[in-house]
């Protein structure tokens, strides 16, 4: 997914000794293909683990992986490299290169070029759980931190080595995430923004159900877009084959009722509410406990609706309601229905498309409905678009 942060970036990628080095392969890839350069840098104990060759078919870029090398000018890789650079980032950083960045040392280029930067750091540590709860790393860890430097997971899990537990390298694309979400503007920042994204599903016996075709993009691809703006989201979502965006919480629910009490428990920690589900209008009266059988004699079967609570309308209802972000996809005269449905709802803003065929496509055009009348904001991407639209909203809210 292109990822406009990273595009006409220039990394540092330096990588250190570790079994993980594997997953830098991925990571050059995801990297430049959203338009980032990237200069690999090499210790030696790295190139034990994957070889120079590959990194540097994928960066499309020379490797270094020495001081010595003769290949700049001037002999100053060291210097030369790390003012080039929007941001030096050590993925797998090992025990022994956190020791040594923690000390400053400067005892071989990557350690060295570290030491002469004049850019931010990030590490992503990758190791053994022993050896990532050593005192001794942590307190490195801790001081890393305190010199300003950016540390990036670990994560938890199976490790090579055979045992579980804290120490893992984060996977090649939620680093690629947290990269992306380092360069982002923070607009967002200490906000708490409560989102419901993708349908909801209605039980009319224990097989079968109504849904509707919304496929949640729109909702992931805006929580993806607020954590990047520097919010703590917490993503509550309907039944949807999406990956969890990096940094974000997720809670899942089937039906309307389970999102509303959902919605309703999380609501008083929000600061921000945007209501992107497409929720069922009604659900069925009673739900068949058993599987409604096609028998010759049986006529077919009718059921009785009731309708589903408005989430968004009672939250907006609330007397200490969050800023509250309404989604409209209406299928005529877009921008009469999306003004009423906007007064009728209460909310400060509304988002409106011409639906139901922007249902599952990877674009959208939208035109926003608030107080002051109406924006339109160009077809693009829904990832663009939504970070567009988390740059609106954070333009519309009331100071904190
Ligand atoms: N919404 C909600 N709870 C519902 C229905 C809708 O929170 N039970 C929210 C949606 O998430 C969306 C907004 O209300 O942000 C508008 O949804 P839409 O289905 O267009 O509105 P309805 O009130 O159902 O109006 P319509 O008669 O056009 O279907």
């Amino acid at each position: 997914m292109a990822i406009a942060e990273l595009a006409g970036k220039h990394l540092v990628l330096g990588l250190t000794g570790g079994v993980a080095c594997y997953k830098i392969a991925e990571l050059t890839r995801l990297l430049v293909k959203a338009g980032a350069s990237v200069q690999i840098v090499m210790t030696e104990a790295a190139t034990q683990f994957i070889t120079p060759v590959t990194m540097q078919a994928l960066s499309g870029r020379p490797v270094y992986t020495s001081q010595w090398d003769a290949r700049v000018a001037n002999n100053m890789a060291h210097i030369d490299l790390s003012r080039e650079a929007d941001a030096i980032v050590i993925a797998p950083a090992s025990t022994d290169f956190l020791a040594r960045l923690a000390h400053g040392m400067a005892d071989d280029l990557l350690a060295t070029l570290c030491v002469a930067r004049a850019c931010p750091l990030l590490v992503v540590p990758a190791m053994n759980r022993q050896m990532w709860q050593n005192p001794a790393t942590q307190r490195n860890v801790a001081q890393l931190r305190a010199d300003g430097v950016t540390v990036l997971g670990p994560d938890s899990g199976a490790q090579a080595c055979g045992e579980t537990g804290d120490g893992r390298m984060l996977e090649p694309g939620a680093t690629y995430e947290a990269i992306a979400s380092f360069f982002s503007a923070k607009p967002l920042a200490r906000r708490r923004v409560l989102i419901t994204a993708g349908p909801t599903f209605e039980p009319l016996d224990p097989v079968r159900g109504l849904t509707n075709r919304s496929s949640g993009k729109m909702g992931f691809a805006l929580a993806r877009a607020a954590q990047h703006a520097g919010a703590d989201v917490h993503l509550i979502a309907g039944p949807v084959a999406l990956a969890t965006p990096w940094g974000v919480l997720r809670e899942d629910v089937q039906t309307a009722q389970q999102m509303h009490a959902a919605v309703m428990c999380a609501v008083p920690r929000a600061d921000i509410f945007i209501s992107v589900a497409a929720v069922a209008d009604w659900r069925v009266a009673h739900v068949s406990a058993h599987k409604i059988k096609k028998t010759a004699a049986q006529a077919l079967p009718s059921f009785t609706f009731v309708e589903n609570p408005d989430i968004l309308a009672e939250v907006a209802r609330q007397p200490d309601a969050p800023y509250c972000v309404g989604f409209a996809a209406e299928s005529e005269d877009l921008e009469r229905h999306g003004e009423q449905k906007r007064q009728r709802k209460n909310v400060p803003l509304l988002v409106g498309n011409l639906g139901p065929q922007t249902f599952g496509q990877d674009d959208n055009e939208v035109v926003l409905f608030d107080a002051n009348g109406i924006t339109r904001l160009p077809r693009a991407e829904k990832q663009e678009l939504a970070r567009a639209l988390i740059a609106e909203i954070a333009q519309r809210l009331p100071r904190a």
